[in-house]
C-alpha cells in the first residue's frame, strides 16, 4: 500500500444518468447505466485514491467499501454535490450523462390525463463540467464526449470550452460501445491535439487506461 500511484490523492467522479422530475411519479431520463463511472471509481480506489462517486440512479451493485457514494437524482442535485467537493480534490472525472434540460415546473401532484396534446416546458440545466472547468485551480479535469459527426473536432471544442486536461471520446460507430454495453471503445484527446486511440475493451479495462493517463499527468 506504500507506493500506490494515487496514494494521498482525492478523486471525484460523476456517473450515471440524471432523472428530471415531471411530477412525483414521472421523469425525463436516459439509458446511461453508470458502469463506466463505477469502474473508474473502482480503479481509482484500487490505485490508492480517496474516491467520491456522485451517481444518478443506477441498478449497479454498491461500490467497494471505502468509496464514498453520494446518490443524487437530478442534474441540479449532482451540480450541488460536485461543486461542493471539487475544491478539495486533485482529479475530477465527469462521466455522468447529465440531462441537458429539466421540466420548468415539477408538478407537486400526479398530472391528470386530459387534453389530446400537452406541452412540457423545459429549461436548461447547469453544465456541471463547464462549471468545474471555470473554477479549476490545480485539479486535473476529465470529461467524456459522445458525438455523431465531426467527432474529434467537436470533442476538442468541448475540451477547450470546458477547460479540460483530456477528453474521452466514445465511439458510436462500433458495435459494443456506448451506454448500456459492457464494453467501450475510446480515444483520448489532449490539449495539444495529441490523440491516443484504444481498441474495443471491457469498461473495466477502459477505466484502467484512463486512470493510467491520469497517473502520467500527475507525475509530470
Ligand atoms: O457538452 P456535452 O454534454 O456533450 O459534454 C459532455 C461532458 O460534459 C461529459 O463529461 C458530461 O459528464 C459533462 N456534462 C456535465 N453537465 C452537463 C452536461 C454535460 O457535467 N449538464
Amino acid at each position: 500500500a506504500e507506493n500506490l500511484p494515487l496514494r494521498n490523492k482525492k478523486v471525484l467522479i460523476t456517473a450515471g444518468p440524471t432523472y428530471e422530475a415531471i411530477d412525483p411519479v414521472r421523469f425525463i431520463g436516459n439509458h446511461s447505466s453508470g458502469k463506466m463511472g463505477f469502474e473508474l471509481a473502482a480503479a481509482a480506489h484500487a490505485a490508492g485514491a480517496e474516491v467520491t462517486l456522485i451517481s444518478g440512479p443506477t441498478h449497479l451493485e454498491k461500490p467497494a467499501e471505502g468509496i464514498k457514494l453520494v446518490r443524487v437524482q437530478s442534474a441540479v442535485e449532482m451540480f450541488e454535490a460536485a461543486t461542493a467537493s471539487f475544491p478539495e480534490v486533485d482529479v475530477a472525472i465527469a462521466s455522468a450523462a447529465v440531462s441537458d434540460y429539466r421540466p420548468k415546473i415539477s408538478a407537486t401532484q400526479k398530472i391528470k390525463k386530459s387534453a389530446e396534446t400537452m406541452e412540457l416546458q423545459l429549461v436548461k440545466n447547469p453544465d456541471i463540467l463547464a462549471s468545474l472547468g471555470e473554477s479549476k485551480q490545480h485539479q486535473i479535469l476529465i470529461g467524456f464526449a459522445l458525438e455523431t459527426e465531426n467527432e474529434e473536432e467537436n470533442a476538442l471544442g468541448k475540451l477547450r470550452r470546458k477547460n479540460l486536461d483530456f477528453i474521452v471520446l466514445n465511439s458510436l460507430n462500433d458495435a459494443g460501445a456506448g451506454f448500456k454495453a459492457e464494453t467501450n471503445k475510446v480515444k483520448l484527446l489532449f490539449k495539444d491535439e495529441k490523440v491516443k486511440a484504444f481498441s474495443l475493451k471491457s469498461k473495466k479495462e477502459v477505466a484502467q487506461d484512463i486512470l493510467n493517463e491520469i497517473i502520467l499527468l500527475i507525475n509530470e
